[in-house]
Order: C-alpha cells, then sequence, then structure tokens
C-alpha cells in the first residue's frame, strides 16, 4: 500500500507518520512517499521520520521526491497536506486583511479568501495529475480552506477527493465528555461547511443529550465553546458551532485584538518553525526530540492564545495532536479494509443539504467503506444557519471562478460578497494589497 504525501516537508507530517507506525493492522501503508519542492524541508522531516521508525519493527519504507509525477505514480492513498506560500504567505495574509480592518485570519474571512485564490490552481493542477497518473487512488485533503479545496479537486476527481478537518471531532469529543458519555458510542449530529458548522444533537443509545447541556448553564460553561461563544448565546442558538464562528459572532473583538496583537499566529509560526528548519540543516542535529520541542512549543502557545483571546481552558492532549491525523488514518483504513465507520468530512452535497447543489462540498457524517464516503440525511439547518452557509458558498464560488478565469473583478466580487468584508472599496483593496505581496495571484488581471 503506498501512501504518497503532497507537503511532505511539513511540520505535521511526523504526525501522519506517528499514527502510521501504531497500525499494525492487515493492509497497512508499507510505503510512504514524501513529495514537496523544498528539498532541505524533505531531508527535515525524512530525518525526523527515521528516528521514529529507528525502534518499530516493519516500519513503513520513506523515500523522498520534489518530482510531483514520481510520487504520484501507483499511489494507492495520495494526502495533500500543502501550504501554498508557506507560513510568510499566511503572515501576509492575515496581515493586509488586518491592515483593512477585516478580520486577517487563515481560512476565515478575506484572509482566506486570499489563501483560496492562491492554493485553487495549485491543487487543480494536482487533480488533473492524479487522474491521469493514478486514477485509483483516494485523494485525502487537508490543504486549507479544505472545504473549498476539496471542491475544486472534487470537480476533477468527483468523490476520489475527501477532505478532512479534526475541528467537528474534536467539538464532539469535548460535548460528549462534558456531558459524561463515551465519544465513541456517540453519534455527533453536525452539519455545515469546512470551518462554519454546528452541532446540533449528540445522540447516545438513540437518545439526544444535547439539550441536557443547553439547560445546564453550569455544565454548558465549563467546557472550551461555552467559555469562548457564552452561556447566554449557546442557549439562543440551541446548537454548539464550532469554534471558528467565533470569527462570524464575535468578530468586531477579534479584529480588534488580532490588530493589537505583537504577531498574527502566522507570523508566529513562520518564525518558530524557521528554527527548527535550520536547525534540521546542522548534520548531526537530534531531529526527533528537536520536532518535539518546537511542537510542545507550538501547542503551549495556542493554549495560552486561546486562554486569553476567548477566557478558554486548556485543551486536552487529544485534542491539539490526536486531530487530524487519526482521522486520515481513520479514513484510509476504511477504505483500503473496507471497515464501515462513521466520520465527519468533506463531500459533495448529494442533496444533503437542500438549499445547496448536488456538487457543494459540504462537512458532514458519512458512511465510509470501500466505496468511499457517502454522506447520511440529516435535519435542515436554521435559516440563520443556512443563510451564513450559502453566502460563503457563494464567495467560494466566486473564488472558483476567478481561480479559472483569471478575473481580477471576479476576485473582487469575491472579496466583496464576504459577510465578514464590509465594503466593495475595501474588497478593491485587499486585492490590490494581496497581489502586491503574493507572487502566487499574479494570474488576476
Ligand atoms: C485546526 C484547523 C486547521 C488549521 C489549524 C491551525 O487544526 O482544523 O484547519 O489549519 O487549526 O492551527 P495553527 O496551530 O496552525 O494555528
Ligand atoms: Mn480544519
Amino acid at each position: 500500500m503506498k501512501l504518497t504525501i503532497l507537503g511532505g516537508g511539513g511540520f505535521r507530517v511526523p504526525l501522519v507518520y506517528g499514527a502510521l507506525l501504531a497500525d499494525r493492522g492487515e493492509g497497512r501503508v508499507t510505503r510512504v512517499v514524501l513529495h514537496d519542492l523544498d528539498d532541505s524541508r524533505l531531508n527535515a522531516v525524512a530525518r525526523v521520520l527515521g528516528e521514529q521508525a529507528a525502534a518499530v519493527p516493519d516500519a513503513p519504507e520513506v523515500t523522498a521526491t520534489t518530482d510531483l509525477d514520481e510520487a504520484l505514480r501507483g499511489a494507492d492513498f495520495v494526502f495533500s497536506a500543502i501550504r501554498v506560500g508557506g507560513l510568510e504567505g499566511r503572515a501576509d495574509d492575515e496581515r493586509v486583511a488586518l491592515a483593512q480592518g477585516v478580520l486577517g485570519q487563515e481560512t476565515v474571512g478575506a484572509g482566506g479568501i486570499a489563501y483560496g485564490l492562491r492554493t485553487v490552481p495549485v491543487a487543480v493542477d494536482i487533480a488533473r495529475r492524479v487522474a491521469r497518473l493514478a486514477p485509483d487512488a483516494w485523494v485525502i485533503n487537508f490543504t486549507n480552506p479544505a472545504g473549498l479545496v476539496t471542491e475544486a479537486m472534487s470537480r476533477h476527481l468527483g468523490d476520489r477527493v475527501i477532505g478532512i478537518c479534526d475541528s467537528p471531532v474534536g467539538l464532539g469529543r469535548r460535548i460528549a465528555r462534558v456531558l459524561g458519555a463515551d465519544p465513541k458510542e456517540a453519534w455527533i449530529d453536525y452539519v455545515g461547511l469546512n470551518h462554519l458548522g454546528w452541532v446540533r444533537g449528540l445522540r447516545v443509545a438513540g437518545r439526544d443529550e444535547l439539550p441536557r447541556l443547553l439547560a445546564d448553564p453550569g455544565l454548558l460553561g465549563s467546557f472550551e465553546e461555552g467559555k469562548l461563544f457564552g452561556v447566554d448565546w449557546l442557549r439562543s442558538l440551541g446548537a454548539i458551532p464550532n469554534e471558528y464562528l467565533h470569527y462570524y459572532y464575535f468578530n468586531r473583538e477579534t479584529v480588534q485584538a488580532y490588530q493589537q496583537a505583537e504577531k498574527t499566529r502566522g507570523a508566529f509560526l513562520a518564525d518558530q518553525q524557521a528554527r527548527f528548519y535550520e536547525e534540521m540543516k546542522r548534520p548531526g542535529a537530534a531531529a526527533l526530540s528537536a520536532w518535539d520541542r518546537t511542537r510542545a512549543e507550538r501547542e503551549a502557545t495556542y493554549m495560552a492564545e486561546n486562554r486569553e483571546s476567548a477566557g478558554a481552558g486548556e485543551r486536552d492532549a487529544d485534542d491539539l495532536s490526536g486531530g487530524y491525523e487519526k482521522v486520515a488514518l481513520a479514513l484510509m483504513r476504511a477504505i483500503a479494509r473496507d471497515e464501515r465507520t462513521t466520520l465527519i468530512l468533506n463531500v459533495r452535497n448529494q442533496g444533503t443539504l437542500s438549499v445547496l447543489d448536488a456538487d457543494a462540498v459540504i462537512e458532514v457524517p458519512a458512511l465510509v467503506d470501500a466505496n468511499g464516503a457517502h454522506p447520511v440525511s440529516v435535519a435542515p439547518l436554521p435559516e440563520h444557519a443556512t443563510g451564513l452557509v450559502c453566502a460563503v458558498k457563494g464567495v467560494e464560488r466566486e473564488v472558483l471562478a476567478a481561480a479559472e478565469s483569471g478575473s481580477r473583478a471576479t476576485a473582487v466580487k469575491a472579496f466583496a460578497l464576504h459577510p465578514l468584508v464590509d465594503s466593495v472599496n475595501v474588497a478593491r483593496r485587499l486585492v490590490e494589497g494581496y497581489t502586491d505581496v503574493h507572487p502566487g495571484l499574479a494570474y488576476l488581471r
């Protein structure tokens, strides 16, 4: 079983490899091919994986290449985890938006649109190559903005591309725990778009336990989302939103806080990771411990950031590192071994939400087996949520259109129509600001 990891020089790749090492089952991955544009990043990560594998018998063999076609040929699974423009690009996405007084964030609002405009053309090129060189491969996309990028790729790969995110499963786990339920036994009624969804129910043995949480202010205020959104607002909503909805419901406060912050999240991570990759250039440096130290530092700041900006409590270790690599592995196993399971995934709508067309990628529980991921039917969203989902899907469609046509006017339209961009003039300035700093947007004319 051959797994190709695009963005193979990325900092989170050792998490994925760690999950593979722990998998002893039949039909597990035996070969990992790392692909990246940057040789030195590949070398750094390959060294970490080498140390991870040292004590494990039959560890999956790892090779690395900068040749994309060679990496894709014969792959059974392709993980796409690329970051077009790197963390410096992310920092620019954040900074340019904040300078215009709107949210500057990795995936939401103006920053997410800029990131999408840079990433979609690259993702489409990858999808076309997969269709040609590995037509039977399954593509697991965690490249952000994950919903939009998955939809772009699905236009070339159909349902062979499946998008993943760790935030819905983390949210479901936190709700189950606060209710005293076993997260593995809970059915999470979650739907929306990536980073824009709501938990409307949590059933244990057929019984919805969420009303018990919403009725109990003490319990509700005791976990991360309770602190982040406030008990009253959650009770008004009658649902628990994905943490990313904080950027919509408390936009003004977040923009102010981010504008006042010394560094954006992207700028912080860019510096921090640059130090790791620099250290890896030294022959003889202990790779795994350097990686682990950097990761611990990153997680600590994530927790500190959460506490400050939202008054939220610490996350447990599982929420921080038990995220996307576990979802990815569970998905791969279910497909490879025909082990039926349900996961919250980014898949084509196929009528699940009647307000969206069949090809719109949404985030929803899906049944997975050897034939892929099939969205389950869910209750419709309330009107306020439908409104946001439709508005943001409309923006995503403009991003896809701009990436395809190269039209600058369409890019302006994408920014201007976003609910978190408050003027067409701001949208125009955003396009100017972003095209000034991002070479990857030179295609917009
Ligand atoms: C969560 C989201 C990812 C996002 C990440 C950012 O895991 O699901 O989509 O990329 O947070 O975390 P970072 O530590 O890079 O700010
Ligand atoms: Mn995500």
